[in-house]
């Protein structure tokens, strides 16, 4: 008879940080420069979908394969590696206490991922990503952790990714034990404390973004003196201010530490020698497009924030929607197609506003 295979699967979703998470102070275990603070966003739109299996069936289980997208990727690297040691380990750990469980932790892992939307161009996908992977194979694994335990866990992964495994308002602390045991994620609040947040965003690219978010918080790190101001005094203050703001649901500063936030990472970006540049004219423009909305507003109604790529998320409170994704719509000559109040709409490529 056939050995048997055991599965599991699970989604993640995106998170986009509003205190980003740029730098490094140990790449091998991605222990973070800072914190950073971010919003899960609806599943529904923008999610990875992975499932995770593992068999003694050979030569069909021969070895461990990762197919991304319909694309077999690589699973020597270093960070899927990580990933797969150490949920390995704590299964080894299950298995030792207990005879009658079956040796999963020694046959090969299979995993099939899809993301549905574009990968690496600037939209998290390593987050959800990597979420999902970690979550699939703990599932697989019927380990007792917590989402916390799974973060560690994710983080080495992708660092992002360990705020991909809770919802609503999450923050990534970066702890200062060397070996990473602390540098995990917490939820500050749950999705329902602050349930009218909207994000709106804007596909300016589908392109694969051009300088790795490893290799820019490397030459960032190297070679910004801007980014010592920003680690030290910077984030600090902005994880402060956005917590708050989060716990008395208040949009205005959250809006401006987001906006702040996201300029302060890009302002480093631009520091580093020769300069990282992630946006371009079109998100410029979308810059300049919710400063209009907010001016005209009387108050601010949209916040924008960029990640390592061109693409804007818009940040705004279901209340402004017409405000906010109407006024876009109009600039952007009806391109968004049948938006929804609590989701993420993804523009079309556009070339300008
Ligand atoms: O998780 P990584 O290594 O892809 O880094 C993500 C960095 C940013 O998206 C730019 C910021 C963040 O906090 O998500």
């Amino acid at each position: 008879m056939a050995d048997k295979v055991y599965r599991a699967s699970t989604t993640a979703p995106v998170n986009i940080a509003v205190v980003k998470y740029w730098g490094k102070r140990d790449a091998t275990l991605n222990l973070p420069t800072n914190s950073s603070l971010s919003v899960t966003l609806a599943q529904s739109d923008l999610r990875t979908l992975t499932t995770a299996s593992c068999s003694a069936s050979y030569p069909t289980f021969e070895g461990d394969w990762l197919l991304l997208n319909g694309e077999p990727s690589d699973v020597s690297g270093a960070r899927v590696q990580a990933c797969f040691r150490e949920l390995r380990a704590r299964r080894a750990a299950l298995e030792a206490a207990d005879s009658s469980l079956a040796k999963l932790s020694t046959m090969p892992l299979h995993i099939v991922s899809e993301n549905n939307f574009p990968t690496a161009a600037g939209l998290a996908s390593s987050a959800a990503g990597f979420a999902a992977l970690v979550r699939a194979i703990a599932d697989l694994y019927e380990l007792p952790a917590s989402p916390s335990e799974l973060s560690l866990i994710a983080r080495q992964g992708s660092g992002s990714a360990c705020r991909s495994l809770f919802g609503g308002y999450v923050a990534w602390r970066m702890g200062d034990k060397p070996d990473g045991s602390d540098s995990m994620a917490d939820q500050v609040a749950d999705a329902a404390h602050w349930p009218d947040m909207c994000a709106l965003i804007l596909v300016v690219s589908a392109a694969k973004k051009g300088v790795s978010s490893t290799s820019g918080m490397q030459q960032t790190v190297a070679t910004s003196s801007l980014f010592q101001e920003r680690i030290a005094r910077v984030v600090p203050q902005n994880m402060a201010v956005m917590e708050k703001a989060i716990r008395d649901r208040d949009f205005a500063p959250f809006a401006e530490v987001t906006m702040r936030d996201s300029n302060s990472f890009h302002a480093t970006c631009a520091d580093t020698y020769p300069p990282i540049f992630y946006m371009n004219d079109v998100s410029r423009a979308a810059i300049r497009a919710v400063e209009q909305i907010n001016a005209a507003a009387g108050r601010t109604v949209a916040a924008y924030t960029f990640d390592a790529g061109p693409n804007a998320v818009i940040y705004y409170l279901e209340k402004d929607t017409e405000r906010v994704v109407g006024t876009f719509y109009h600039v952007l000559g009806g391109e968004i197609d049948g938006w929804k109040k609590d989701a993420i709409k993804g523009l079309k490529p556009t070339t300008s506003l």
